[in-house]
């Protein structure tokens, strides 16, 4: 039997092996004939208060990984564990009704877009004060005294203003505050934010990016956030995993991954950041074509079709599996 784990050692969110299969075509009755693969075989693990970033263009699998974490889709393969109250690992597919219930307290999902994440019909009082009203937390005048306390906090100041509006009497910024101040009202120990970002004005996005950290470092949550732009990661993650269709291609300290990206995919998504000194600019690497979507995909490198740096052996042998390189980086390249 396995020795029971001292608090501390078992990491926040631990992803072995996770595929989700998404069926296509198939008619009533019988049985699909192709899947898309929009998870094929990730592993990933996030220390305690750690923030890992999952990193690649739109398609690759990022939000379906998320999703999977706060367990609001099933994987098809694969599991998850996380780290529980009295620090032991435990497996989401294990969780009963209960077990869950108190799950969803501690593990919180930020979406990209705020407009689509808010009940229309809900004040900001409301929509805030849910997750305590769905855990059966507190009176009214003790829930409503934590929500301005949470408004406060994201910066929906003055709080008295913005109580009793709706959503559509707010901006972008604010909606996005609004969906922040409800994900971690209940103080989560995981934090999931899926490009939180990306549908704002740029002239919000730094303040939104800004708030997201100062919250990180109140909470002492363990993050996992997704970005298609690795300029945001530099400043929210300890650790990067760069996707590429269903696949990481690419995973280690953010530091390094900025500083000297190994992977043909990781150097382009990294060229194509614009650095403020023209010394410091590296030439831009150009990579083919975008994304496709990865139905029943070939036993071959998935960025073959535009890889610069591609050979034979990447078309004729199977997708690289991850190997270890200097400073604990872990790459899939055949020639790198
Ligand atoms: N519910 C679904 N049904 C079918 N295909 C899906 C579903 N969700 C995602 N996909 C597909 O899985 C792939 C990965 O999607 P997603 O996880 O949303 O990527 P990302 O967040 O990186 O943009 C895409 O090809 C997408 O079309
Ligand atoms: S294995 Fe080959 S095709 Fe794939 S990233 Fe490496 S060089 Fe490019
Ligand atoms: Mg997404």
């Amino acid at each position: 039997m396995n020795a029971i784990p001292e608090p501390g050692q078992v990491p926040a969110v631990k992803a072995e092996h996770l595929r989700k299969l998404y069926p296509v075509g198939g008619a009533f009755l019988r049985a699909p004939r192709s899947f898309i693969h929009a998870v094929d075989d990730v592993s990933f693990t996030v220390e305690d208060g750690k923030s890992l970033g999952l990193v690649g263009e739109s398609g690759c699998g990022k939000t379906t990984t998320a999703k999977m974490v706060v367990k609001l889709i099933e994987p098809t393969s694969g599991e998850i564990q996380v780290r529980d109250s009295g620090g032991r690992a435990v497996s989401l597919s294990d969780l009963d009704g209960r077990a869950t219930k108190r799950f969803r307290r501690s593990a919180q999902m930020i979406y990209q877009d705020p407009y689509e994440s808010l009940n229309p019909r809900r004040t900001v009082l409301d929509t805030i004060a849910e997750p305590l009203v769905v855990q059966g937390m507190g009176t009214f005048a003790e829930r409503e005294e934590r929500v301005m306390s949470m408004m406060a906090q994201v910066g929906l100041t003055p709080v008295r203003n913005y109580l009793l509006r709706f959503p559509h009497e707010l901006s972008g910024g604010q909606r996005q505050r609004v969906a922040i101040a409800r994900a971690l009202i209940l103080a989560p120990k995981i934090v999931v934010a899926d490009e939180p970002t990306s549908m704002l004005d740029v002239s919000v996005r730094s303040n939104i990016i800004q708030l997201m950290l100062d919250m990180r470092d109140r909470l002492g949550a363990t993050y996992l956030y997704i970005t298609h732009d690795v300029a945001v990661a530099r400043y929210m993650c300890d650790q990067i995993a760069v996707m590429y269709l269903g696949k990481i291609v690419e995973m280690g300290s953010t530091e390094e991954i900025l500083r000297d990206p190994v992977h043909p995919y990781t150097q382009a998504l990294i060229s194509a950041v614009p650095v403020p000194d023209p010394e410091q600019r590296k030439s831009s690497i150009a990579v083919k074509g975008g994304v496709a979507r990865p139905i029943d995909p070939l036993p071959r490198c998935r960025f073959y079709d535009r890889c610069p740096a591609a050979t034979s052996v990447c078309e004729e042998s199977d997708h690289p599996s991850l190997s270890a390189r200097n400073g604990g980086r872990m790459v899939a390249c055949y020639n790198r």
